[in-house]
């Protein structure tokens, strides 16, 4: 899908989105596997070879703003910018610290990017690539030049504990880069898309009504998954996503340098890489250290790569993130 309309009357349609730098920022505290052994009915071998994660950082004192913020700084000071030339910031987090204000808003108040317009969506762990999607829409308008785009969690929060089919999996972070229009390459397609009628396989209920009349319990709910149903929509729906983005990009798959995909599951990636018929060397991982961090598993990973010198310039990137609402969002981009 592109914003390039048939009669060209938007004169600057052809801009794109470049990412001009990008910032991660983790809890302090690590929990490897035999930690949760010593609190759970679960093993290293079982996680390890279940999903491979071996450890992930859990939230003590951190916030989802605060990690966003501070990955935001990193993610501006890699671009070369300050807050002051950010006009859009968009978090991506189903894990923000207050209802109201947004989690974006106080990433805005945070770093003093007080020129830009802020506001979170919801799209659970696609949140990051929705958020991505929507401010190259206004790029390519040329409603705004530069936007600050995060994915961030502090999932910990809404696991249940006494669920270890779950809790294992989840893990807290932050992700941002840093999105510019450009004249050439950047963000190259994108595809995303929704099944809410398959939306209980992985689910979260908010507070129930607790006015007057209402007849329902105040209890918060926790994280609830079948994993298995989540499993075959994401071995399924990601290669058709990836392939058909790569394809609108006008590339085939053997031109992409990196996959960079939602860290849920190191099978998934397996499996992806399969019937892409692809080394899994195109495939690289964070999940063995982070864990499922949702919508901030694709900044985060991308942060890592930019920081080992991964990505250079002309490499083509396809990312892909999946999972609750359903939904799922790809892109391809040259870096
Ligand atoms: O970001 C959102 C996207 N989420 C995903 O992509 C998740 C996709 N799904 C998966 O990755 C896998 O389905 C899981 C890793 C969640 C689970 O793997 P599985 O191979 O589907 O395991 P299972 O749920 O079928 O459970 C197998 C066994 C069960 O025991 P029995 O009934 O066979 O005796 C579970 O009770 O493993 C047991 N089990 C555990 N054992 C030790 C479940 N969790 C654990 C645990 N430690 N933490």
């Amino acid at each position: 899908m592109n914003f390039v309309p048939d009669d060209k009357r938007i004169t600057e349609i052809d801009m794109g989105t470049k990412i001009i730098g990008t910032g991660s920022c983790l809890p302090e505290t690590v929990v490897t596997n035999d930690d949760l052994s010593e609190i759970m009915d679960t093993s290293d071998e079982w996680i390890r070879t279940r999903t491979g994660i071996r450890e992930r950082h859990l939230a003590k004192d951190e916030t989802t703003a605060g990690m966003s913020a501070e990955a935001a700084r990193r993610a501006m000071d890699n671009a070369g910018i300050t807050a002051q030339d950010i006009d859009l910031i968009i978090a991506g987090t189903v894990t923000a610290d207050h209802v109201v204000p947004s989690c974006a808003c106080e990433i805005q108040a945070a770093i003093g990017a007080e020129h830009a317009v802020a506001f979170d969506i919801n799209a659970a762990c696609s949140g990051f690539m929705f958020a991505l999607n929507i401010a190259h829409a206004y790029l390519q308008t040329g409603v705004y030049k530069t936007a600050l785009i995060v994915g961030a969690e502090t999932l910990s929060r809404i696991m249940d504990w006494n669920d270890r089919s779950t809790c294992v999996l989840f893990g807290d972070g932050a992700g941002a880069v840093v999105v510019q229009r450009t004249d050439h390459g950047g963000l190259l397609a994108f595809d995303q898309g929704s099944d809410g009628v398959r939306g209980s396989v992985l689910s979260c209920a908010n507070r129930t009504n607790n006015n007057p009349l209402a007849e329902t319990s105040r209890q918060l709910e926790y994280v609830h998954m079948d994993g298995q149903e989540v499993y075959r929509f994401a071995v399924t729906t990601v290669p058709a996503s990836v392939i058909k983005t790569v394809e609108e990009a006008g590339l085939t798959v053997a031109d992409i340098d990196y996959f960079v995909l939602h860290q849920a599951n190191a099978r998934i990636l397996q499996a992806v890489a399969k019937r892409l018929k692809l080394s899994e060397d195109k495939f690289p991982i964070s999940l063995d250290h982070c864990g499922n961090i949702s919508a901030a598993s694709v900044p985060v990973l991308l942060d890592e790569m930019n920081r080992q010198g991964l990505l250079k310039p002309g490499m083509k990137i396809a990312m892909s993130g999946f999972g609750g609402g359903l939904t799922w969002a790809s892109a391809v981009l040259e870096w």
